[in-house]
């Protein structure tokens, strides 16, 4: 019988998250009779054991609200000195028979290995604005930072028109171009770079000015932070390491925007999104999606369904193993790039 769960958030904030977190403990408390820890600051909270009670009135209120209210971190306990006994023992100590994990590639595949490995008892729930993970159509917050970058393209048309300019927007999207060829295609942008295609300065430089050719004055190019020049095509400069020691992406556009502008000669400006994409309040897609993979996750702990994680199909949710759910990264498919492609220029 389960009767007390953990739950946290881990990795990158995301809007969403709330109303996942609302349904795990509203959905546990009236329809499973659990009880439902919150651990603050992801797996970093586990291992510091800092969790608190959640109640009906704890989780009042928070449903529209951005962010997430037990705070998030990067931090790996499987990389952590120590760091899976330490789980152990504080789960132990809450006398917590599994844990409802909220996280992106990096924090599920901690929970891929926590359970496979060690037998921990997880279940998943994927968010991401960047959606790249496998065995669910979406992640939570795709599509609300999807409705963010969708506006500031069609916030660039308007004065890239008026000045006759070039505008690069670089949007989020680490191994993935989910977010920029969706708001690219969305906003009609006349380019879009993605990690999954690298791409060649030159040939960006001569679809600008075939376009500009035929009598077009502005262009929007949508860039994803993560998108490659092809191999032997352009020199960029290393990225800086963050806290976690994964580069900080973040910039790519502004190396480009010069160098088209020199190569065209059309006037070029850029915009970073950055974390804009991540903030405030989540649309209602994503309030249904994590109400939705909330309370499916928690009826799936009251089962003992554990290494599973909530995936999406269509109108439904099921169960999909976390080791295949993180296998791999879920990349942008070329049909999809393609029908992008079609309205370039
Ligand atoms: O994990 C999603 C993401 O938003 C990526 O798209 C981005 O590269 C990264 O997080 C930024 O991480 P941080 O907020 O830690 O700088």
């Amino acid at each position: 019988m389960v009767r007390q769960i953990g739950v946290l958030t881990g990795g990158g904030d995301c809007p969403g998250l709330n109303a996942a977190i609302r349904a795990i403990v509203r959905r546990g408390i009236n329809e499973h009779n659990m009880r439902v820890f919150g651990f603050h600051n992801g797996w970093q909270g586990v291992l510091e054991g800092q969790s608190a009670l959640m109640t009906l009135d704890s989780t009042r209120g928070i449903l529209h609200r951005g962010g997430t209210v037990l705070g998030t971190s990067r931090t790996d306990p499987v990389k952590a000195e120590g760091g899976v006994d330490r789980l152990r023992e504080v789960l132990e100590i809450y006398e917590i028979d599994g844990l409802i994990v909220i996280g992106g590639e990096g924090t599920l595949s901690a929970s891929t290995t926590l359970s496979e490995e060690y037998g921990i008892p997880v279940v998943g729930i994927p968010k991401t604005i960047d959606n790249d993970l496998e065995g669910t159509s979406f992640t939570i917050g795709f599509s609300t930072a999807l409705d963010i970058a969708t506006e500031a393209v069609d916030r660039l048309h308007s004065t890239a028109e008026s000045h006759n300019r070039v505008m690069l927007l670089e949007v989020m999207g680490r191994h993935a171009g989910w977010i920029a060829v969706y708001a690219g295609m969305a906003g009609g942008a006349d380019a879009i770079l993605i990690p999954e295609r690298p791409f060649d300065i030159n040939e960006v430089v001569r679809h600008l000015k075939r376009r500009h050719g035929t009598g077009r004055t502005f262009s929007i190019v949508v860039v994803a932070e993560g998108a490659v020049p092809a191999k032997g095509t352009l020199e960029l400069p290393d990225h800086e390491r963050d806290e976690y020691g994964r580069p900080r992406l973040g910039g790519l556009a502004s190396h480009l925007g010069p160098i088209i502008e020199e190569r065209t000669g059309f006037p070029t400006r850029v915009t970073i999104l950055g974390h804009v994409q991540r903030g405030g309040t989540p649309n209602a897609f994503d309030r249904v999606l994590g109400t939705t993979m909330g309370s499916a996750a928690v009826d799936m702990a009251a089962k003992g369904d554990w290494g599973m994680m909530v995936g999406m199909r269509g109108t439904s949710v099921r169960p999909v193993p976390l080791g295949k759910a993180t296998a791999e990264r879920k990349q942008v498919p070329s049909s999809v790039y393609d029908v992008a492609r079609t309205f370039f220029g």
